[in-house]
């Protein structure tokens, strides 16, 4: 049985075909450039650098653009979505206005693109509004006012935002954010790319990546060898190393749903409050006249919850209280966040590389940072004056950060532990169809899975990043790794990195 990637949720982009052609590589091939990941961060890599005269490769092992960039909710926000005020007291003021003008630039280089090829993407500027949850304090608001006028970004201190019960919350007013398409987004780059004799490779899973004594960069996958002058690893959590940048991060999952809305229901803007996981909404112009408005949030720690049904209803309930325009539901979906220690993602030289460029740590605003990437690591691989590499160089050490690290890093710990747990059924007998378990078998412990025929699929539940525990993720019908992200279909194959082979067959002694 093969998975079926879209058998997991479904967001509203997920309709728009990027560079549907490309097929499996098979045989050996050679360019400039490898591109190890078909998201927001490696195609924009690919536009970069092949619009500066470079032959590039974009491998993907599912759909181009079918990663968590194809479940985002894309509200271009320049500003650090733990707050300014938490990120200036690890970072100092000094980075976190680095880190606001490279996402304002990355912004502004999307609004660039889209109108130089005419990508027809839904790109509009439009305010972004932070405001205080009902029933909380609007401390919190006065004190990200003072952080981003420190950095010096615009904003405005307002009282009453466009939602029901909200004419006397405390506001900030961002000026000039930006949303868009996604999707039809980076199918217009796609199209750019493939112009300029660009190749995308889907369908391809990449197992290793090597730099070689004359410094070219070998990338091994199941269709053939690629050869290149540079390689830039673009697989959300990266494949390229095994420790160092993992322990600097945490998978989060975070849940989407999207509900029809008269025009004029909701002013056009983005919207994020003050609670901890907070909520986000944004609008989406929709065909045939139909407008849509999404609604984000209910995060957790991924791995270590099972309940989106839940989420869903406490997610819809939020929005019907504040929006009474809210039609029907159309979609829900869920996707995963990697937030670094420090708030800000790993752009540049994968350690302990000369020619192999890393970007992970997406963390909330993954959009911007994929754009923020695609700058940096190309003006890297070209040779030019890069901007920002003290923000986001991969090796960098944040002291302040110290009890992040540890609290992050204590997820690993625990999950060892459960080795020692007993199994969630006694037996494969107890599993019904259509839902997995992890089941006991002498010491080890099996991820099984009766699929809605009765079929069995019984594999280890050791994750093959570094063998943390997996636990069932039964909305979107996989195995999750809550140590760093990796989720695995029912029969095994690795979906999310860092996870490159599939997990372990089991024999099942039911
Ligand atoms: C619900 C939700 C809401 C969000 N909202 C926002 C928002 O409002 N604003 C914002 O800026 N960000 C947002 N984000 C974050 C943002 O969407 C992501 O950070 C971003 O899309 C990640 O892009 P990426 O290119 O790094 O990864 P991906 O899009 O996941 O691309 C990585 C690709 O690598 C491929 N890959 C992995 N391993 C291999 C391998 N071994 N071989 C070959 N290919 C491989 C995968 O198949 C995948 O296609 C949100 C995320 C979620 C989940
Ligand atoms: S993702 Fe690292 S052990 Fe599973």
């Amino acid at each position: 049985m093969t998975f079926d990637f879209d058998r997991r949720s479904k967001s509203l982009w997920m309709d728009v075909a990027v560079a549907p052609e490309a097929s499996p590589l098979s045989g050996d091939r050679s360019c400039d450039t490898v591109i190890i990941g078909a998201g927001i961060a490696g195609i924009s890599t690919a536009y970069e650098l092949a619009t500066q005269g470079q032959k590039v490769i974009v491998i993907d092992r599912g759909r181009i653009a079918g990663g968590i960039t194809a479940r985002t909710t894309a509200h271009l926000a320049p500003l650090c979505d733990d707050l300014t005020s938490e990120m200036i007291k690890l970072r100092g003021d000094d980075i976190s206005r680095a880190f606001y003008e490279s996402h304002a630039a990355a912004i502004d280089r999307i609004e660039e693109i889209q109108k130089k090829h005419g990508i027809a993407c839904d790109f509009r500027r439009l305010d972004g509004f932070l405001f205080q949850a009902l029933d909380t304090d609007p401390k919190i608001i006065d004190e990200e006012f003072d952080a981003v006028c420190k950095i010096g970004a615009p904003v405005h201190r307002i009282v009453g935002v466009a939602f029901e019960h909200c004419d006397a919350q405390h506001a900030l007013k961002y000026p000039q954010q930006a949303t868009f398409h996604p999707l039809k987004y980076l199918r217009g780059l796609a199209e750019e790319i493939v112009g300029r004799q660009g190749q995308f490779y889907a369908g391809t899973a990449v197992s290793e990546i090597a730099e070689n004594e004359d410094g070219t960069v070998t990338v091994k996958s199941d269709g053939g060898l690629v050869t290149a002058r540079a390689a830039v690893v673009a697989t959300n959590s990266p494949i390229s190393n095994l420790f160092t940048l993992h322990t600097k991060m945490a998978p989060y999952r975070s849940y989407a749903m999207a509900f029809e809305i008269r025009a004029g229901g909701l002013p056009d803007a983005l919207y994020c409050d003050t609670l901890d996981p907070y909520h986000y909404v944004r609008l989406q112009p929709g065909d045939q006249q139909k407008n849509y408005v999404i609604v984000g949030g209910g995060d957790h720690k991924s791995g270590e919850a099972d309940d989106a049904g839940l989420r869903f209803g406490a997610l819809d309930a939020w929005a019907r209280n504040l929006i009474p325009a809210l039609g029907e539901e159309t979609h829900r979906w869920s996707g995963q966040v990697l937030e670094t220690i420090d708030y800000a993602a790993f752009i540049g030289r994968n350690p302990g590389n000369d020619n192999i460029y890393v970007h992970t740590g997406d963390s909330g605003p993954g959009i911007t940072h994929g754009v923020v990437g695609s700058l940096l690591n190309s003006a890297l691989i070209l040779g030019k004056k890069a901007r920002w590499t003290d923000v986001y160089e991969p090796g960098r050490k944040t002291p302040m950060a110290a009890g992040n690290f540890l609290k992050e890093n204590l997820t690993a710990v625990k999950n060892f532990a459960e080795y020692l747990a007993p199994g969630e059924l006694k037996s494969f007998d107890e599993l019904k169809p259509g839902t997995g378990a992890i089941i006991r078998q002498g010491v080890s412990k099996c991820a099984a899975y009766r699929d809605k025929s009765g079929e069995l699929l019984v594999r280890s539940a050791a994750c093959t990043h570094i063998g943390c525990h997996l636990n069932w993720n039964s909305f979107e019908t996989c195995w999750d790794c809550p140590c760093h992200g990796s989720q695995f279909a029912v029969d095994g194959t690795a979906l999310n990195a860092p996870a490159v082979a599939s997990l372990d067959l089991m024999e099942d002694k039911h």
